[in-house]
């Protein structure tokens, strides 16, 4: 049965805009008094409310009202989180906070390896219960799509406890959720080296990976300390070749990740706060989709990742929170996407596309992240007459109607 939804006093469908390179505001298309017809979890149509009411209203139409001001857009995308983990690091941010620093944390044992050993103490109902509670939030918040790494496991059984209760709880959540196999997160304390992880992931968990269809992605942290180019090209490649989705954690505070995430053609890398011109420039001109994680230099503080120059080499930038109990606990998207275009100089559809068609190439998903006939009918409306409040707000002004598949949530 078909639904229309509205009026809302401004949509913006975001649809024409191009997939890379920079955007000026007159770029948008918005929509006034604007209605959206849907049907089976998909829009049919948008345009007037007026006009798709008098076209549709022979008798099946369903009409779905929204009283008062709103502007409506696509749902929000989360391409990159760790929402998947056991217990707080609220020590770690407070040793920060008094001067050391996220890498000697973690080389004295604290950091990821801490969250590791919460996590596999946690049992599967916990881990569920939290992960499911993060996406109830982050849903009432917009986000309809969120991409979840494993990577606190650190173990063949773990790391796939992890993804089947990420497979779980996403199954059984509103929002949809892209899972994420990041076995390669950091060296296990078991492990012998950097070789014998990796190859003990292609081996031991790759397999049931691909009989049990846990994932279609794997990640992978390059960084000093953690997992070499010269030891994760092999490992990459490998995973490209049985026909993975390759996303990297890149140049987040050395560089090198990201030149391999585009010679492995990696379909995003993310971070980039390390990254110079040259890294900005190559990826302006791969393929590749630099993903800004603002949340994690909100959490670190860290410099941003260099957006603005991202952007005016051409590249496909999209903006997600790295929601995760160490470096990024915020979790709030839109806060730190606001934030982040504040200090880059983002205009507001950089802001937006990077948060919808933007942050869905990073994930390879077609369609959504935009409001267009045959796209999933995913979307939100905030309780403003002016789109440009959304991020004026800062993150304060929250969603007052959140729709996943056509069915309003909130
Ligand atoms: O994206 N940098 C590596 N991984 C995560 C942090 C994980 C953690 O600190 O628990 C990140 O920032
Ligand atoms: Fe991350």
């Amino acid at each position: 049965m078909p639904t229309l939804h509205g009026p809302f006093t401004q949509l913006l469908p975001l649809s024409h805009l191009p997939l890379r390179e920079a955007l000026t505001d007159d770029q948008l298309t918005v929509i006034p008094d604007a209605g959206i017809l849907t049907e089976n979890g998909e829009v049919v149509s948008i345009g007037s409310f007026e006009e798709l009411y008098k076209s549709s209203h022979n008798g099946n139409t369903t009409i779905n009202e929204v009283e008062g001001s709103s502007v409506a857009l696509p749902g929000f995308i989360d391409c990159h989180t760790h929402l998947c983990f056991g217990g707080s690091r609220a020590q770690d941010y407070a040793a920060r906070n008094a001067g050391k620093t996220y890498q000697q944390i973690g080389a004295a044992g604290g950091g990821i390896k801490d969250t590791m050993r919460k996590t596999r103490a946690a049992t599967c109902l916990q881990l569920r219960q939290g992960l499911t509670a993060r996406l109830d939030r982050h849903l009432r918040n917009g986000v309809t799509t969120v991409e979840v790494k494993s990577g606190y496991g650190l173990s063949i059984d773990q790391e796939l406890r992890l993804l089947r209760a990420i497979k779980t709880a996403g199954d059984a959540h509103a929002a949809d959720v892209v899972p994420t196999c990041l076995a390669a997160h950091i060296i296990p304390p078991e492990a012998k080296d950097e070789r014998d992880w990796l190859q003990t992931i292609l081996e031991g968990i790759v397999p049931v990976i691909q009989s049990d269809w846990l994932t279609y992605r794997f990640d992978i942290f390059v960084e000093e300390g953690t997992f070499t180019p010269v030891n994760s090209r092999p490992f990459l490649e490998e995973l490209k070749s049985h026909g993975f989705d390759l996303t990297v954690h890149g140049d987040q505070f050395t560089t090198g990740g990201s030149q391999l995430a585009i010679d492995v053609c990696a379909r995003s890398v993310d971070h980039l706060e390390a990254s110079g011109p040259a890294e900005s420039t190559a990826l302006g001109k791969s393929n590749t989709v630099a993903v800004a994680l603002p949340g994690a230099s909100l959490g670190l503080g860290c410099a941003f990742t260099p957006a603005r120059r991202l952007l005016d080499a051409d590249a496909c930038l999209a903006i997600a929170s790295d929601w995760n109990p160490g470096s990024a606990p915020m979790g709030d998207l839109l806060t730190q996407a606001a934030v982040l275009g504040t200090f880059e100089k983002l205009t507001t559809a950089e802001v937006l596309a990077g948060l919808t068609s933007r942050a869905a190439a990073a994930l390879d998903l077609t369609d959504r992240g935009r409001l267009a006939t045959g796209q999933k009918a995913d979307f939100i409306c905030f309780s403003t007459e002016d789109y440009r409040e959304i991020l004026y707000h800062q993150g304060q002004l929250k969603p007052k109607g959140v729709w996943k598949d056509g069915l309003r949530i909130t």
